[in-house]
């Protein structure tokens, strides 16, 4: 083993900026962001958190208070030391009450005083971590929310460019990183300063020499954690880093099984596997031999602090300059003072690494959603639903290249209009625009006259039906996965839904019917199937614009009969648009537009467009 570790060649880069999102890299950390991005919550939990931080003192002075009963028991009943005032007073007392303190009176008194100062400490600390963990609780959940709320304004351009895991992960585990620095290590370390802080004095009211050496070597100790610490924790982020890799490796393994099956690829993917597995099982023993190296330095300098205390306390009390029962008093606090410097290391990791997720967090709380309700903007009033696009021009570079050019559409209500195309001419772009998920670069689009500018987002984006081209479906229940609103759904209407894009018979005949639960993206449906779920749940929508994106792909001719059939039925006063390549839909529109390289226009004739196609 010990010549596996030597082997190893140390990591190149701990830091591994490769693995950071040039956006997101952590510059200087800030407590300000941290408090800035936690204050609402953190205010919200003030009453418990204030709880939290009295129980937390009130283990603190407990735990101060521990090695005295025995300190007494020494000095007062085995060593027959003169009695301090405030104990004459109590014999006194207790003589006049008819019950003498003798040396079992004393003995019983000092061991139930430990027993309630222990059972001090156990409660007082027990309800401190009850309180923290309610609040950390309390606030993970309040920031996830606000992130992903944030997140949801974003248009898809200002997060597109980040891995949806890597956002997931700030989500998830960052939150939680910051949470714990703000609720349990600051806390933690304001206790440690206390204790180190009374005990100290403690101890130089008491002796103080013996205090200036128990100070010299804690001093010593923080520093020579400090130092093997810095190692510690650059192995265990080159660790964390291989994990990262790992785990990134294993979920496109899971996501990409049949894929990877079918090109009989299985043996290139599992070499990668292992090789990034490797790496990460290296950079494991590094840290686990840097994590032994710290802990046998803790333990021989923790007894080389014992032992100096304990000697010199020792001849101080051959001299008698100190009581037997200072001499455990100072013991125990000794053993004390070196518990926050054990936790140095792990306190300062967790601060920076809270720290640095503050900055990640803020980073995206503070991007400016690029659409936004304008001062003045207006609920859109209930109408017909004709749009009406001009000069509309949209770029995905801000103008370097343009995707769209010069649109000019008008779409009427009752009528659909067929959009049809090259593939990547911009169809699916030109949609989002229409129901303004992206903001055009130029010209104007209209919404029953009013300008999109004007409308207020929330109004004008709940006119919409949309089915995307590359739909989502959410696992769970099918009938959750087909209504996602809070407001309870008629289950008739998912039935008609159902029937009008062909499923109606297929979900029927499963046993568990609207609560057939979907896998991860529908898995346990076909590619069609999964396509009609989408479009029945825009139609289940009834909003009055209908805007679909290939609706018919991958459907079969008798499935696409039934649903044009119900198209056909529900546009009556609806404005839809589709975008598709399929003749049976082309020849029941009321118009076709053609768009390539970002121009649209009429088709000329039938035939041009099928030779294109
Ligand atoms: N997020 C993006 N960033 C940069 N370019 C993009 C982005 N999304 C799409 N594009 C580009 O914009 C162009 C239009 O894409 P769009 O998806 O609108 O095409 P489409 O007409 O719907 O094609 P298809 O018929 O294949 O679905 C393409 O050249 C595409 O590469
Ligand atoms: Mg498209």
């Amino acid at each position: 083993m010990r010549q596996a570790v030597l082997r190893i060649r140390p990591p190149p880069s701990p830091k591994r900026p490769a693995m950071t999102d040039a956006n997101t890299a952590p510059t200087a950390p800030s407590w300000r962001r941290a408090w800035e991005l936690a204050r609402p919550e953190l205010w919200a939990s003030r009453k418990t958190l204030a709880f939290g931080y009295l129980a937390g003192l009130i283990a603190v002075g407990a735990l101060l208070l521990l090695p005295w009963p025995l300190k007494l028991i020494i000095d007062q009943v085995l060593s027959d030391k003169a009695p301090p005032a405030w104990l004459l007073s109590a014999r006194e007392f207790t003589e006049a009450a008819g019950l003498p303190l003798d040396a079992v009176g004393q003995v019983i008194l000092f061991s139930s005083a430990y027993l309630l100062i222990a059972l001090a400490v156990t409660l007082a600390g027990s309800a401190e971590k009850m309180a923290g963990a309610r609040v950390r609780e309390r606030m993970v959940l309040r920031i996830r929310d606000k992130i992903l709320g944030h997140i949801q304004q974003l248009s898809p351009g200002q997060y597109a460019h980040r891995r949806s895991g890597d956002l997931g992960l700030h989500i998830l585990v960052d939150v939680q990183h910051l949470v714990r620095l703000l609720t349990k290590t600051v806390p933690l370390i304001i206790r440690h300063l206390l204790i180190t802080l009374f005990t100290l004095g403690v101890m130089f009211i008491v002796e103080p020499r013996l205090a200036a050496a128990g100070l010299l070597i804690v001093v010593m100790l923080a520093l020579l954690v400090r130092i093997q610490g810095r190692i510690l924790r650059d192995r265990s982020r080159f660790k964390r880093a291989c994990e990262g890799d790992v785990a990134g490796f294993t979920q496109e393994c899971m996501k990409g099984m049949p894929t990877v099956r079918a090109l009989t690829a299985e043996k290139p993917v599992r070499a990668r596997f292992q090789q990034i597995n490797r790496a990460s099982l290296r950079a494991g023993i590094l840290e686990t031999a840097a994590a032994v190296n710290m802990e046998r330095t803790m333990q021989a300098l923790n007894g080389v602090a014992v032992a100096s205390i304990m000697g010199g306390g020792a001849l101080l009390v051959l001299h008698g300059q100190l009581t037997l029962g200072d001499l455990t008093v100072f013991i125990a606090y000794m053993v004390q003072l070196l518990k926050p410097v054990e936790k140095i290391n792990d306190l300062a990791s967790a601060v920076s690494r809270g720290l640095s997720r503050a900055e990640l967090l803020s980073r995206i709380i503070e991007i400016p959603p690029d659409m936004r309700d304008g001062a003045n903007a207006r609920t859109l009033p209930s109408g017909a639903g004709l749009i009406q696009l001009r000069d509309v021009g949209y770029s995905h570079d801000k103008g370097e290249t343009w995707v769209l050019r010069h649109i000019d559409m008008l779409l009427q209500p009752g009528e659909l209009t067929v959009l049809t195309g090259p593939s990547g001419a911009g169809k699916s772009t030109l949609l989002q625009i229409v129901c303004r998920q992206l903001e055009p670069a130029l010209g104007e689009i209209r919404f029953d006259g009013h300008a999109y500018t004007e409308l207020t987002l929330a109004s004008l984006r709940s006119r919409f039906a949309v089915m995307l081209q590359h739909h989502h479906l959410f696992s769970g229940p099918l009938r959750d996965a087909l209504w996602l609103s809070e407001r309870p759904v008629d289950e008739q209407r998912l039935w008609d839904a159902l029937a009008m894009v062909d499923m109606s018979r297929h979900v029927r005949s499963l046993p568990n019917g609207l609560d057939t639960r979907l896998e991860e993206d529908a898995g346990n449906f076909s590619g069609g199937q999964r396509a009609r779920l989408s479009l029945a749940r825009a139609l289940l929508l009834d909003r009055p614009v209908l805007l679909l994106d290939e609706p018919l792909a991958n459907i079969d001719l008798n499935s696409q009969h039934i649903i044009l059939d119900a198209l056909d039925r529900i546009r009556q006063g609806k404005t839809c648009l589709a975008i598709s390549h399929q003749a049976a839909l082309r020849q029941r529109a009321d118009q076709v537009l053609w768009l390539e390289n970002g121009v649209i226009s009429k088709p000329e004739s039938a035939t041009t467009m099928e030779a294109v196609i």
